[in-house]
């Protein structure tokens, strides 16, 4: 070893350099002439868990296709741990890419027991596939199941034992389509978390699908944010949160308020003050999107408001035109006197002001996103 260099060091150097263990590079897919994926590229380290987010017919399935190699890229390539899997030359067949699959409709054989199902994929000697079965179920909770045909299970038990089915040969790659969605809420929840904790404990790289964003900041160590075939942002849960790269993606999390105004002077000007719009060309119109939850209400005083602050901007008046509890929160409506827009605001706990009450609106300006004004 070189002078100068420290085994610790080198070590430090290695883990971040770690070979990523599923690599997509600018996959496109067409039909009909259509790019239904479009130069899609995405990196996941193993243990790490990215959630492929975006709306019905964005191109989710298809991407995930690809990988599983049920389906052929136009172009692009794709990695795993370094060596190349598949391009538009050369291509390792499905069954050979120790890629997991868990769809929604994640069928078990019918006629085969729990225990039978689970080591339907597993090779080597009786006892080990016995143990590793074995194991498995105890893992996922259904051990006492083993000899259970999936009929006489519920659809929980029976979304366990695929989870089982699909970690039993341990997959490099997890690749799941909407895996939860076939189960109630309560369900869910519990099975999602036991879903994660397994697959982090074999330090799997998944890439789980699904279109709700609740499940993705949930389940996702990252979020790939796709719409019209590309990825539009990726990052962190909080960062796509708290820093979407556009109005649309605001939308895709939450409700969103937008205010429309055009630009003077890299000001905007509205009847909730000026928002600062730097580098923006004058006579450009911008639109200036907040969350509901981020909507500050004040009460009348007298035809008076809050006073103006630079961190808050102007109070403007609205009138009350509905409110809903909600259970964790109350959703309340406005009708701004000022141009006859609605504005949703969010309260914590219980807040039902009265249909016609009169109060006063600000939006604080750390908690505004300005974006180009969109179509639509
Ligand atoms: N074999 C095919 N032939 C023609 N069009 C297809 C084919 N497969 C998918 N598409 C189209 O490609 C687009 C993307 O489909 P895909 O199944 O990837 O969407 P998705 O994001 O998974 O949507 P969802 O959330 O509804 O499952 C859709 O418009 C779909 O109609
Ligand atoms: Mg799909």
């Amino acid at each position: 070893m070189p002078d100068g260099f420290d085994r610790e060091h080198l070590r430090g150097l290695v883990t971040v350099t770690q070979t990523p263990r599923l690599e997509i590079r600018n996959l496109v897919r067409a039909f009909e002439g259509r790019r239904v994926v479009d130069d899609v590229s995405l990196t996941i380290m193993p243990g790490q868990v990215t959630c492929l987010l975006g709306p019905s017919g964005c191109g989710k399935s298809t991407t995930l296709r690809m990988i599983a190699g049920v389906e052929m890229q136009d172009s692009g390539e794709i990695w795993a741990d370094g060596q190349l899997v598949c391009d538009t030359v050369f291509r390792v067949p499905p069954e050979r890419r120790g890629i997991g699959l868990m769809f929604q409709d994640f069928a078990l054989f019918p006629h085969l027991t729990v225990a039978k199902n689970v080591a339907f994929g597993l090779s080597g000697s009786q006892e080990d596939k016995r143990a590793r079965v074995g194991e498995l179920l105890e893992r996922v909770d259904m051990a006492r199941h083993a000899e259970s045909y999936p009929h006489q299970l519920s659809g929980g038990e029976q979304q366990r034992v695929a989870l089982a089915r699909a970690l039993a040969p341990q997959p490099r790659i997890m690749l799941m389509d909407e895996p939860f969605s076939g189960l109630d809420n309560r369900l869910r929840d519990g099975i999602r978390d036991q879903t994660l904790t397994l697959l982090k404990e074999e330090d799997t790289a998944v890439l789980l699908v699904t279109h709700e964003p609740e499940e993705a900041m949930r389940m996702g160590d990252e979020i790939a944010l796709m719409r019209n075939g590309k990825i539009v942002q990726q990052g962190a849960p909080y960062n796509v949160y708290t820093r979407p790269v556009d109005r649309a993606t605001v939308s895709f999390f939450s409700d969103a308020n937008v205010v429309r105004a055009t630009v003077n002077g890299a000001l905007a000007n509205t009847a909730f003050g000026r928002f600062l719009a730097p580098g923006v060309a004058d006579g450009t119109d911008v639109d200036i999107v907040f969350r509901p939850q981020h909507v500050r209400i004040d009460f009348d005083r007298q035809g008076s408001g809050p006073l103006p602050t630079p961190s808050d901007g102007v109070a403007a008046r609205g009138v009350v035109v509905r409110a809903r509890f909600l259970g964790h929160e109350s959703l309340v409506e406005f009708r701004m006197e000022h141009d006859g827009s609605l504005v949703k605001a969010t309260v914590p706990n219980v807040f039902l002001p009265a249909a016609g009450k009169v109060m006063w609106l600000t939006i604080p300006r750390s908690r505004c996103f300005v974006f180009p004004a969109s179509r639509g």
